[in-house]
């Protein structure tokens, strides 16, 4: 095991050299077995190379879904600069050449490039550019209403309300909750009326002139029902910016009509958050918005003939039962509806997991992933960084896959610990090379997967520009 570990998998010459595995000897046969476990099959995506047997590495949450692999979502984990992200940005496009869609919420940035990391991969996949959110906005910039009609009412109430408890720092009482569920309702009546879309503002100002007849219904007078909804008031006023307060965190993100100028079916989306300030309110919010949003909106189901189930026959399977699936869509030839799969990746995740009120949202989302055919990714750096809280763990467990890079030996431990890994994998853990993570799929651990990056995919993959001495000068032809 120590001598597969010195080899430096990243120099070229190992790169098509199977790791020599000494089996001479009884102790290392008698390693070999725990070590070697089965593979994941031939289907998904080529990851790389698993070092202990010399065979390749096939991932695929959707094709090896089942009784080993429960769910799709997979953590990735490790310390800074040992591939974590190289890792999902060739994984995503190589599930892509699969024929699935991928989200990714970007949140770091390239300083000398001046853009998110994963831009330049959504332009070699999309030929478009990110999203990109900005405080304040500005031109090419994009906005998300939380109010928007596209979001189920519930959903709504649930989404508001989360904007004002993270904004505020603390959940809101049963009367502040009742007075905002009251706002919204009153907000949407009122932009009704007035032909356009309800913003967060009308929010606001419904909380501060709420209205006779829901104060009755209520058994409050209105000055009761307005000191119940003041401080929600305050608080999305700050968050919005108003003409008595200067812009707000969420200005020119979330405090407008939607316009966020993408192609809801394109093969990548890529969600530019590397101006928001990282570990701010305004990060949380903004990824709590667009998690709600793109339940909404991009998963709907739909097979991957592109047409809605409805455009898809009914085809009885038990006649007893009367139980039927859905087959052949007649328009497009396609012979059996397949939902379409999708992968959402969270760069810097920590602002996700780390954060209880999120966590709790995510949760929900998580929960609904499979019957929409969704795998989460979540990038983290250590689980330390991330809040111990009930809501944190239970979405921490829905993760079914975890892949760990290299760690210092107390995150190692603590990984060990939390995850319920076998204790040999803490020291393991600390000395992986750059590329090289242990994988643990389902029950089964995999201590050593080497990450493959071909020529074409490591200039979208490198992110040490600013670390690295590079040559400034042309070489001298002499
Ligand atoms: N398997 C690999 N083969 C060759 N180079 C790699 C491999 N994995 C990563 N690298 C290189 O290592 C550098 C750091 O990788 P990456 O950006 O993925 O690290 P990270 O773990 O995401 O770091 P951070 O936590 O800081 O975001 C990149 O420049 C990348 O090109
Ligand atoms: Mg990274």
């Amino acid at each position: 095991m120590i001598d597969l570990l010195d080899l430096n998998p990243l120099t070229p010459m190992h790169e098509t050299v199977r790791r020599p595995l000494h089996t001479e000897t009884t102790t290392s046969q008698a390693l070999y077995l725990p070590i070697a476990p089965p593979t994941l099959g031939t289907a998904g995506a080529v990851i790389g190379r698993e070092l202990y047997s010399g065979k390749a590495f096939i991932y695929c949450p959707f094709c090896a879904f089942g009784d080993g692999l429960p769910g799709g979502n997979m953590i990735v984990m490790g310390d800074t600069g040992r591939g974590k992200s190289a890792l999902t940005k060739t994984y995503a496009a190589r599930q892509i050449r699969l024929g699935r869609r991928v989200v990714v919420l970007d949140t770091k940035e390239q300083k000398e490039r001046e853009e998110g990391e994963w831009a330049a991969l959504c332009r070699s996949v999309t030929g478009r550019s990110p999203v990109r959110f900005a405080p304040g906005g500005g031109t090419g910039t994009a906005r998300i209403n939380p109010m928007d009609p596209t979001i189920a009412g519930k959903r709504q109430v649930e989404l508001v309300r989360t904007i004002v408890e993270l904004g505020l720092g603390k959940p809101l009482d049963e009367f502040a909750g009742s007075a905002l569920r009251l706002a919204i309702r009153q907000a949407r009546r009122r932009a009704d009326a007035d032909g356009r879309t309800p913003v967060l503002a009308d929010v606001a100002a419904a909380l501060r002139s709420p209205d006779a007849a829901d104060a009755l219904a209520k058994k409050r007078t209105r000055e009761q029902l307005l000191a119940d909804g003041l401080e929600a008031s305050y608080v999305l006023d700050r968050l919005c910016g108003s003409d008595q307060d200067a812009a707000g965190d969420l200005t020119g993100m979330l405090d407008g009509p939607t316009s966020l100028g993408v192609d809801l079916d394109a093969d990548m989306i890529v969600f530019d958050l590397t101006r928001i300030p990282s570990g701010g309110v305004a990060m949380t919010i903004l990824v709590a918005v667009i998690s709600v949003f793109l339940e909404e909106v991009w998963l709907r189901p739909v097979c991957e003939c592109g047409t809605e189930p409805g455009r898809h026959e009914r085809r009885v399977v038990d006649a007893h039962s009367g139980a039927w699936e859905l087959g052949a869509a007649p328009a497009t030839g396609c012979r059996r509806y397949t939902q379409r799969k999708r992968i959402l990746v969270c760069e810097e995740a920590w602002h996700v997991l780390g954060t209880p009120r999120l966590a709790a949202l995510l949760e929900k989302f998580l929960k609904f992933a499979r019957g929409y055919g969704l795998s989460c990714v979540f990038i983290v750096h250590h689980l330390s960084d991330i809040d111990d809280s009930p809501e944190t763990q239970a979405a921490l467990k829905m993760a079914d896959t975890v892949v760990v890079y290299s760690m210092k030996k107390a995150e190692a431990e603590d990984t060990a610990r939390r995850l319920g890994l076998p204790a040999w994998t803490a020291e393991h853990i600390t000395r992986l090379r750059r590329g090289v993570a242990l994988w643990k799929v389902g029950e089964v651990i995999y201590p050593g997967v080497q990450h493959l990056l071909t020529e074409a995919e490591q200039h979208l993959c490198f992110s040490s520009g600013s670390m690295t001495d590079l040559a400034t000068t042309a070489p001298d032809p002499a």
